[in-house]
């Protein structure tokens, strides 16, 4: 199930994301270009869960003016240094007072990447992202399908889980956590009561390519799934217990699975998301 079953703590686990951006930029190019697509991103832009600003430098570089907040102080000095133009902030998307970053009326567009399944209380959270913006606002964000159907959540992480005793729990449906939103009804159902409308709901999938002109992607892919809380977790459980070269050898059999998937000799996987584009509500 779920890579981050154990739970992702962004504010402690956003530095292994941040040192890897290229790697997910990269298996998430087909991700970003869709967003910036059905987006149409003008005027004031607000990205939640910003990571390390993938989307403000596109944003940015369209004209907009972008916000980006995120929880975790290493996704904002990234992205900060990244994208000096744009202003970003650490806040908490559910609670933050998000309308006083916003110039003028209000945030024109709200876009996100990944970066919204994660709120204690979504109702609570996308309206207080409503409460942000200016009449005639959009938003659009990509979150994950069912766990089962992507791959990204157990390619070469179900080798590393074994050397743990107790195996991470399956996430109830609606908790928050990658897959939160993976029932498209409840999601429906969390954006009309949080005040937003006219609301689409698109299936998207892409295939996750990790690798370059110089790799086969296997690398790019362990160092992914390292930098996930459930890999970190591994690390250190794997590491007390069994040493450093206990922890070389479980390396050695993910990349050996790993490889074992390789096809046409390049790793890639199916990813399959949720488009979501929505109209704040008056
Ligand atoms: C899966 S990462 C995606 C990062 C970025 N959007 C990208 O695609 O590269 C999820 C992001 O959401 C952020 N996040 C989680 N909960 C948040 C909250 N309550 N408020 C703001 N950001 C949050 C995390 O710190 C993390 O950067």
């Amino acid at each position: 199930m779920a890579a981050d079953s154990l739970g992702p703590d962004w504010a402690r686990h956003g530095a292994g994301w941040a040192a890897n951006d290229a790697v997910f930029d990269r298996i998430f190019a087909p991700v970003t270009d869709a967003i910036l697509t059905a987006a149409d991103l003008t005027g004031a832009v607000l990205d939640i869960g910003c990571g390390t600003g993938t989307l403000l430098e596109r944003a940015s570089d369209l004209g907009a003016s972008a916000v980006g907040v995120d929880i975790s102080a290493d996704m904002i000095d990234a992205a900060a240094r990244r994208v000096p133009q744009a202003n970003a902030v650490v806040a908490d998307a559910q609670t933050a007072d998000l309308r006083a970053l916003a110039a003028g009326e209000g945030f024109d567009r709200i876009v996100s990447r990944f970066g919204v399944m994660f709120f204690p209380d979504p109702v609570a959270a996308f309206t207080n992202i409503r409460r942000s913006t200016a009449p005639g606002a959009s938003m659009t964000f990509m979150c994950w399908q069912d766990g089962h159907r992507n791959p990204i959540f157990t390619l070469g992480t179900s080798t590393l889980i074994k050397a743990l005793d107790q195996k991470p729990a399956r996430p109830e449906p609606g908790s928050p956590g990658p897959v939160a939103f993976a029932d498209p009804d409840y999601l429906r159902g969390v954006l009309t009561d949080a005040g937003w409308s006219n609301t689409r709901i698109d299936d998207f999938s892409f295939r996750a390519d990790y690798s370059s002109a110089d790799s086969d992607g296997v690398e790019e892919r362990l160092a992914v799934i390292l930098a996930t809380s459930t890999g970190q977790s591994v690390e250190e459980a794997v590491r007390a217990k069994l040493g450093e070269s206990g922890w070389s050898d479980l390396l050695d059999g993910v990349r050996e699975s790993l490889r074992a998937e390789r096809a046409d000799g390049i790793l890639t996987h199916e990813g399959h998301c949720w488009l979501v584009s929505t109209r704040a509500g008056t």
